[in-house]
């Protein structure tokens, strides 16, 4: 079984993309909507509560669980992946984050590859990357693509308040605004470049796509990070099988677990998924 993490409703987006991808797969997604936002909060809390989500899915039985989360990842994979999960009394298992899939297809050079290389050791592309104040603050987008296009210049936008307007259901109108006023001071620090691409890199916006289109330039391409960690998952489990749930076993439907109160988390869910299953409690 494959667990989904996410602070909330964001990682649904990837989850979507998943299901489609891996119907035969048993997919468990677990939003940690009683303590979301995760972005506004400090890096040790982030850090924690990663850990104790991470934890229950392990507890459900999920040998491979995915951060999809961008601020769970940019401040916690790495710690997780190296300090905790040899010590954890899961070290047959594994946890994976999303910023490397994204990188990947921002510089298109594998994430293994480190240093700068013929030809994106030249590329001076301009590229915009949108996240929470936490992944912003984390650097770790820039510093990921600048290791290995160095030329590139990467221009970050914090976007505070639209995790809370989705989670609390804002109205669109507000999202609107609110978007536009973080897409034009992205734009602003770009000076006179149009960004060729730019991150959406929280994975609740991209169920505000629509409003970060019409807010971007028309030159501008946004990359569709659900899409970019299905193919990365993808060619993960080719090359490690012993995560894939085995031929013949029973799959449970799609399942989604919240800490929060699930009949109000599942109404703001319908808006975005109508045909998405109701989210039930994670047991204690
Ligand atoms: N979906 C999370 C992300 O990708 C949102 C974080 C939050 O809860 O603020 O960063």
């Amino acid at each position: 079984m494959i667990g989904l993490f996410d602070s909330g409703h964001g990682g649904l987006t990837v989850l979507r993309e998943l299901s489609k991808r891996f119907p035969d797969q048993a997919l468990v997604y677990y939003g940690d909507h009683s303590n979301a936002p995760y972005g506004d909060r400090d890096a040790q809390e982030v850090v924690d509560l990663t850990t104790a989500g991470v934890t229950q899915l392990f507890d459900l039985g999920c040998r491979l669980v995915l951060l999809a989360c961008n601020t769970a990842t940019a401040v916690a994979c790495r710690k997780l992946q190296q300090d905790w999960l040899p010590i954890s009394g899961y070290a047959d298992r594994n946890i994976l984050g999303i910023v490397a899939p994204t990188v990947e297809v921002a510089t298109q050079v594998p994430w293994a590859v480190t240093a700068p290389q013929y030809p994106q050791k030249y590329n001076t592309d301009t590229i915009g990357v949108f996240g929470t104040s936490r992944t912003v603050a984390s650097n770790v987008y820039p510093e990921e693509i600048l290791k290995r296009c160095p030329r590139m210049n990467v221009i970050q936008q914090a976007c505070p308040s639209l995790v809370q307007g989705i989670e609390e259901g804002w109205p669109e109108v507000q999202l609107a605004k609110r978007v536009g006023t973080y897409a034009s001071a992205l734009l602003e620090n770009a000076k006179d470049k149009v960004p060729e691409r730019v991150i959406l890199g929280c994975t609740h916006y991209p169920l505000l796509e629509s409003l970060f289109r019409s807010a971007l330039p028309d030159g501008t391409r946004l990359l569709a990070q659900p899409q970019a960690v299905g193919d990365s998952l993808e060619d993960y489990l080719t090359r490690h099988p012993g995560y894939v749930t085995p031929l013949g076993v029973e799959i449970i439907p799609v399942r989604l677990l919240t800490s929060g109160e699930p009949g109000a988390v599942s109404q703001t869910l319908s808006r975005f998924w109508p045909d998405a299953p109701l989210f039930e409690r994670i047991p204690s």
